[in-house]
């Protein structure tokens, strides 16, 4: 209750400027997820430089999230500042590759050793493909996730754990496809829940996070890591 206050005291434009964003954007702001704080409103950002967030109330963070990675770089670097800045002038967007594409394509090769790239626009985009291809690859159905995981905007991964079955997300709404048929739920950090999903031998692809991220931080236990990659390196098991 005191804090509850005491965000109210420190937060006066921020708890108005909340407000308005009600009157257009579904549940209050632009992306759903911008909500889910603990905060009693949203705070609303107003500039970052560094590690550091600035909100329009004035008040400062420490920021641990950092845009959720976009700005691993850190908010407002200058250098990357003045380079979007000048492509801006440019133009950015032009359905076409450019020279610098091919600098990039070689120096992701070089730094990660893979010869093909391909690019997504966000992190939704970028596991949805890899859905499919580890599909194509496997010629297999099944994608086994973890519960209370957060993979992007992918209808696949919208499933939960209820009474140890796998179960549609309740905000999976306008669904018309049973994804609970192709994909497996298991809880994390359970080497043998693990082993019995990837059992079945339909298993295209196992997507996590090293750390589960979205439902509280809750770290490996020892071995589970290892455990996932000694699968990894038996596609012929599934
Ligand atoms: C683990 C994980 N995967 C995917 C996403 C989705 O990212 P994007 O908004 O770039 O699609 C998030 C976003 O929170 C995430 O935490």
């Amino acid at each position: 209750m005191r804090e509850t206050q005491r965000f109210f005291d420190t937060h006066p434009r921020g708890v108005v400027e909340s407000d308005a964003l009600r009157q257009n954007w579904l549940f209050g702001a632009p992306f759903h997820w911008m909500k889910d704080w603990a905060s009693p409103t949203s705070i609303i950002a107003a500039s970052g430089a560094g590690a550091t967030l600035t909100d329009i109330d004035g008040n400062s963070y420490d920021d641990f999230c950092l845009g959720d990675t976009p700005g691993m770089f850190g908010h407002a670097r200058p250098e990357l500042a003045r380079a979007v800045a000048t492509q801006a002038a440019r133009g950015t967007t032009f359905m076409l590759p450019t020279e610098e594409a091919g600098e990039v394509g070689a120096l992701l090769a070089e730094r990660f050793g893979l010869p093909f790239w391909q690019t997504t626009l966000s992190a939704s985009d970028a596991n949805r493909a890899l859905i499919r291809w580890a599909r194509a690859v496997t010629q297999k159905p099944v994608i086994v996730v973890f519960d209370g995981c957060y993979h992007g905007m992918v209808e696949d991964c919208f499933v939960e754990l209820r009474h140890g079955r796998t179960r549609s997300d309740a905000g999976l709404v306008g669904q018309a496809l049973d994804v609970t048929r192709t994909t497996r739920a298991v809880p994390f950090n359970d080497i043998g829940a693990l082993e019995a999903a990837l059992a079945q031998g339909d298993v295209a692809a196992v997507l996590a996070e090293p750390a589960m991220t979205n439902c509280g931080m809750i770290l490996p236990v020892e071995h589970f890591g290892s455990a996932r990659r000694r699968w990894r390196r038996r596609p012929a098991r599934c």
